[in-house]
């Protein structure tokens, strides 16, 4: 979404404050254990009509600007991404406030595969069988109270496992951020997902913990979560500050709505020949579409 050129140019200004630009390299952590399945597997999604993406393609092909802005760059800058143990913290408008270590978290929730398809802003897609459980289970166990009306999600600030969290030249204000309105967290469609294609998440699908919102466009699934908020204010999210012009709040997939720069009505899909025709809510309208009764589709962008 950020093109070389975008950085090649901040990074001229920057040099021009006379500024230099070497940073003494990081020792990022060492490598620690994969995250194993602490619950046994509900496969609902088996029997799901749509032909997921090559894994392959999937695990090389990514946006994570915490490891770079090339689509290469998650995987190839990632590999020493593998926290030791991961803990998720969920505040704000709650009655229990919960700090928790992941591991455990997965052992009071209930695991399941959801085959979504995906949407990118970027207007490319594919199909992904996530692992993953109901945000609306972890939203239970900590009790929003009435003040709360949206969740902000926080991707992990830790420079020493991202390196371009540590960049003079930030492409992105780190760390990421994402929201949802509570009825859109509540929806069983949204799930936080720990695994695709039947293993754990890999560092550059965003380990260990992510969030998937099948009917919005992709830069809505922030990636490594570390904190889950409970607020009464609508959270201002990394892409919306980055350019409220070209991406809003909802960032609901719609073709009839382009993007500033190109077309929303099709999507290239991941893996295959061609195009194909974009759906409303990324096909998702008839379990979703009630969220939004009354809203003008063309402003949930
Ligand atoms: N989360 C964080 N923390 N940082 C990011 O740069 N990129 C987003 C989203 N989550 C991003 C992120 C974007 S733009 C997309 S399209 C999806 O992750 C891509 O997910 P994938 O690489 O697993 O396909």
């Amino acid at each position: 979404m950020i093109t070389p050129q975008e950085l090649f140019l901040k990074r001229r200004k920057f040099m021009k404050l006379g500024v230099g630009a070497s940073v003494a390299p990081f020792l990022i952590d060492s490598l620690m254990a994969q995250t194993s399945f602490g619950a046994p597997l509900d496969y609902v999604a088996q029997n799901s009509p749509l032909n997921p993406t090559q894994e392959e393609l999937a695990t090389s092909y990514n946006n994570f600007y915490e490891f770079g802005f090339g689509k290469d760059d998650p995987k190839r800058n990632s590999k020493a991404f593998a926290p030791k143990s991961w803990k998720l913290s969920i505040t704000g408008e709650v009655k229990k406030p919960l700090q928790i270590e992941l591991q455990d978290l997965l052992r009071r929730v209930k695991l399941q595969e959801r085959v979504y398809r995906l949407r990118c802003v970027e207007a490319w897609s594919m199909v992904i069988p996530w692992i993953g459980f109901e945000l609306r289970e972890l939203l239970a166990m900590v009790e929003p109270t009435p003040k709360a009306k949206y969740v902000k999600f926080t991707t992990l600030f830790d420079p020493s496992m991202f390196p371009a969290q540590k960049s003079l030249f930030p492409s992105i204000d780190f760390p990421y951020v994402e929201g949802l309105r509570l009825d859109e967290a509540y929806h069983p469609l949204s799930i936080l997902a720990v695994g695709m294609y039947g293993k754990s998440l890999l560092p550059q699908n965003g380990a260990p913990i992510r969030l998937v919102v099948p009917w919005k466009y992709g830069f809505k699934y922030i990636k490594s979560i570390a904190t889950i908020e409970l607020v009464s204010e609508r959270p201002i999210s990394t892409w919306e500050k980055q350019n409220p012009r070209e991406y809003g709040f909802y960032a609901n997939v719609n073709p009839d709505v382009p993007h500033p720069r190109w077309s929303q009505a099709s999507e290239r899909v991941i893996g295959e020949r061609g195009r194909q025709r974009t759906l409303y809510l990324n096909g998702y309208d008839k379990e979703v579409g009630y969220l939004y009764e009354g809203m003008n589709p063309k402003e949930l962008y």
